[in-house]
């Protein structure tokens, strides 16, 4: 019998710190059952579910989930509408969960864009999960990577008019510092799902040496197992940092 990939994974042991996920494919799967596409996103939560639960029972420490980015405002606005309804929906049912799993719950994003409903949900979850000390999980909203870069670059441009910086002190970790993610480490690991292979603005700095592991599943569909098998793929790349190999 084929050992079960939990403890595979165990026993190689280099779990990934920091796994992020471009959850993608809500819409058609949606359509392909002909729903309408709010459908897809709706059980697109229960696949967040599974994800979450998984990287608690593999060892992941943070979880990084792109659930609305800066262009999803170009939606239509009742699509908006029904992803702005899922997060209050999310944070209403599973705050009380989350904080019982130990799981630490962040929105990074320009959350100033979201109506007041939304944003009281992102503060209900925050401040429900601030102790959790098993998994962190950021959950991307109106976050796209060059806006993010902007709006460092405009922050540092600042320090430096206000004459607290020197332009030849900035150096990575000065940018790192303006980030939302400021204070994480990289993601090791970045899963696209229903077989895309792009980035689309997720984390550009971030992601400089990420290992990319592209399912074809649909997020609906995506299940423990499915991340269990992108952090066994993981595992067996070697990670050489632009440097020569040491095998
Ligand atoms: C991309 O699929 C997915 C999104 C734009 C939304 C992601 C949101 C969720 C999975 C819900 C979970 C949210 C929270 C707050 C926990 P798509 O609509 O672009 O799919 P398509 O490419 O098939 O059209």
């Amino acid at each position: 019998m084929a050992a079960d990939p939990l403890s595979l994974i165990r026993e190689h042991g280099r779990v990934p710190r920091h796994v992020a996920v471009i959850m993608d494919g809500n819409g058609r799967w949606a359509s392909r059952r002909g729903l309408p596409r709010h459908a897809g996103h709706w059980e697109g939560m229960k696949a967040v579910r599974e994800a979450v639960e998984g990287a608690c029972a593999a060892g992941v420490e943070i979880l990084t989930l792109f659930a609305f980015s800066t262009e999803n405002w170009k939606r239509p606005q009742s699509e908006v509408d029904a992803l702005m309804q899922l997060l209050c929906a999310y944070a209403e049912s599973e705050h009380e969960e989350l904080a019982g799993h130990g799981v630490e719950v962040r929105v990074l994003g320009e959350v100033s864009r979201l109506d007041s409903e939304a944003r009281a949900a992102v503060a209900l979850m925050e401040d429900a999960t601030r102790d959790g000390a098993v998994l962190r999980l950021n959950l991307m909203i109106s976050y796209g990577g060059r806006e993010e870069i902007v709006r460092a670059v405009r922050r540092l441009a600042a320090q430096v008019h206000g004459r607290s910086l020197e332009p030849e002190a900035i150096d990575a970790d000065t940018v790192e510092q303006v980030l939302f993610t400021r204070g994480l480490p990289d993601p090791d690991l970045l899963i696209r799902t229903s077989g895309e292979f792009r980035i689309s603005n997720f984390l550009l700095w971030q992601t400089a040496y990420t290992e990319l592991h592209i399912a074809s599943v649909l997020w609906p569909d995506f299940t423990r197992e499915d991340l269990f098998a992108a952090i066994l793929d993981y595992q067996h790349r070697e990670r050489r940092f632009g440097r020569v190999s040491t095998r």
